[in-house]
């Protein structure tokens, strides 16, 4: 395995496993071989249990792979690159509360960039444009428990952006989120410009935002394909749990 892929590769897994200690044996992710390009968007569909969320997981080092091999942004996904790992692939995960965690907006969102050793004034300055790409710089000061369920996702999206991560791995963004939040999360997502791969069940999202779409059914790849493509065909979804 070479260390970097030819030039734009953000993803490149070949043969990708992975499962769970305590579960029967049958590995969550099953020989999973796919390549990202440098600012695709790729929605990653499929039943409950499909493999999504653990997906996400492997790729941002969360869990590591039980075989095959990974590379993300030109950094082979192994334990002695997990730091840098986790700066250039940044999961949101599926509930905001499991990821925010400091008090006030501004101190979450500037834990990433301190942690990662970032003055206080670059920090600042980091999250204060953050907060503006996503229409929140008036939350800044806010509790971030006070918030609602679209605010904190926007919020949880602002911890990972602020570390101007080269591929961003979203969970179920619209999960929970009124009309308007789902309107406004979006348009956020249409204009930012790095790589994503989104878990969604919502079709809408994945024909308007991504040009992709990576089939998961029992944790191997069903499809991968233009989105219109792989959506088009009912009866293989149907099949395939969706
Ligand atoms: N923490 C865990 N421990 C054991 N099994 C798990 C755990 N998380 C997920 N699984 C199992 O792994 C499989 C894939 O789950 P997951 O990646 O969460 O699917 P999806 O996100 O597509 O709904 C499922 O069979 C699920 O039950
Ligand atoms: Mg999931």
């Amino acid at each position: 395995m070479t260390e970097s892929g030819p030039a734009g590769d953000i993803v490149r897994a070949e043969g990708l496993s992975a499962a769970y200690s305590g579960r029967d044996g049958t590995p969550a992710l099953l020989d999973i071989s796919f390549r990202a390009a440098a600012g695709e968007k790729i929605a990653l569909m499929g039943a409950n249990g499909a493999g999504k969320s653990t997906l996400l997981f492997v790729l941002s080092g969360v869990i590591p792979p039980l075989g095959g091999s990974l590379v993300v942004n030109g950094i082979p996904v192994l334990k002695e690159n997990l730091r840098e790992l986790r700066k250039t692939a940044g999961l949101v995960f599926q509930n905001p509360d499991d990821q925010i965690f400091m008090p006030t907006v501004e101190d979450d969102v500037s834990f990433g960039p301190r942690n990662y050793g970032a003055g206080v004034e670059e920090t600042g300055e980091r999250v204060r444009k953050t907060l503006e790409t996503l229409g929140i710089g008036d939350l800044s000061k806010r509790l971030a428990h006070h918030l609602s369920g679209g605010e904190k996702r926007l919020v949880a999206l602002a911890g990972i952006l602020v570390m101007e991560p080269a591929l961003l791995l979203l969970d179920e963004p619209l999960a929970f989120l009124d009309t308007a939040a789902r309107r406004r999360l979006l348009a956020v997502l249409a204009g930012l410009s790095q790589t994503m791969i989104i878990a969604t069940h919502d079709t809408d999202l994945a024909r308007t935002l991504c040009g992709r779409c990576i089939l998961l059914q029992k944790g191997r790849v069903r499809a991968d394909g233009p989105v219109d493509e792989v959506l088009a065909d009912g009866a293989r979804l149907e099949k395939w749990g969706l």
